[in-house]
């Protein structure tokens, strides 16, 4: 017998669901084969959808429509309609047919009410009607969903939405990232942020086309990808501010040993976090019981701090071996900016990140 068709239960939350059990590790991404695939790596992804959607929820007049639109095992979508309380409908969607039955079993064995489960092509589900919360959850990049989600969602409505493609985002594939981006990416010490803003960029041109503006909620990125938490709005005025901040930037204006100048972009050059948003979140996050709760409060708290800062960050120790000294304490490169007047926060892009808006030379001076 195949070792994928082993059926086993897992709980995630509050919810108890059958799942294909391939993958054992709780470290990187999945592998795509017939079965639905349940990674227990994005248990923390999901954990943080689940607060969004009660976010979204609680701050609504109307009952939302949800759509999980690529469910795989439909842990998302279960998860959601098990754990999120209010008024609302949530589609679980998955293209292959393993998926939807398995869909269709934990919907029954949940004893669930506010969820279907559909068996589509999510383009041609966001074609026929509107959501206000689109998750899209692909194996690699989510480009091919991104024009039918702008279209399909409604005004203020949430994309949700996964990028595995890292490699392409972060510079090591260029050629890959400019087909499906449209964008130069940069493979240097902020790729993780370039990369990510690129996908959003991607994003705010996509809804420019149709009148409507992003605002991002809650953006990060991992070892193995990103996740963004988008807001739509509608409204040329809003589509005109937001593509603002739709530009080509400098290498030569970031942290970068690399003597050179080349135009990186088009990419989202505005806010990645809502602090508000982020933290209404955490105080979400206490009331809940959540098998992540630690690590989320840990990213959501960087998020929180990252909210205010400029774009951009350094490394202690690349500045350091760049310095040709041996790299300091963080607290101490902290504490001697803050003594000179400048702020300076953490970054969830790199454990030895900083961004501030103290200038580079300024930077060096508290190295000597
Ligand atoms: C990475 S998995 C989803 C994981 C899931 N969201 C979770 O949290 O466990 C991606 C799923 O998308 C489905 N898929 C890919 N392209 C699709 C399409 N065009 N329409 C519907 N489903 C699709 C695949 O069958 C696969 O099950």
């Amino acid at each position: 017998m195949n070792k994928n068709q082993l059926i086993e239960n897992v709980v995630e939350g509050g919810t108890n669901i059958l799942v294909y059990k391939s993958k054992k590790s709780k470290k990187g991404p999945g592998l795509k084969d017939d079965f639905p695939f349940y990674n227990p790596a994005m248990e923390l992804n999901r954990d943080l959808s689940i607060l969004i959607c009660q976010w979204l929820i609680d701050n609504s007049k109307k009952k939302l429509n949800i759509l999980d639109g690529l469910a795989a095992s439909g842990i998302r979508g279960l998860r959601i309609a098990n754990e999120v309380c209010g008024e609302f409908n949530i589609i679980v969607n998955d293209w292959n047919p393993k998926a939807y039955d398995l869909a269709k079993k934990n919907i029954k064995n949940l004893n669930l009410k506010n969820i279907v489960a559909f068996n589509r092509n999510l383009n041609s589900l966001l074609s026929d009607n509107k959501y206000d919360y689109i998750d899209i959850d692909p194996f690699g990049s989510p480009v091919y969903f991104i024009d039918s989600a702008i279209r399909s969602i409604c005004n203020e409505g949430i994309i949700a939405c996964t990028a595995t493609d890292t490699a392409a985002l972060c510079g090591t594939y260029p050629k890959v990232c400019l087909r499906r981006y449209g964008a130069i990416s940069y493979h240097s010490i902020v790729m993780k942020e370039i990369g990510l803003r690129i996908l959003l960029g991607l994003i705010c041109r996509e809804a420019g086309k149709y009148d409507k503006s992003i605002k991002p909620l809650v953006c990060y990125c991992t070892d193995h990808y990103f996740r963004i938490y988008v807001q739509i709005l509608n409204g040329t005025g809003r589509a005109n501010d937001s593509m603002k901040n739709f530009k080509i930037i400098k290498s030569k204006n970031l942290f970068s040993p690399k003597n050179e100048n080349i135009d990186i972009g088009p990419l989202w050059t505005g806010k990645l976090e809502n602090k508000k948003i982020i933290t209404k979140l955490i105080t979400m996050l206490f009331e809940r019981k959540l098998n992540t709760k630690k690590e989320l409060w840990k990213l959501l708290d960087l998020l929180e701090e990252e909210a205010d800062a400029p774009n951009f960050f350094y490394t202690t120790d690349k500045m350091a071996s760049l310095l040709k000294k041996s790299p300091p304490k963080m607290e101490v490169v902290f504490e001697r900016l803050k003594q000179k007047g400048y702020i300076v926060y953490r970054t969830h892009f790199n454990s030895t990140g900083f961004k501030t808006n103290a200038t580079i030379s300024e930077i060096e001076k508290v190295y000597k």
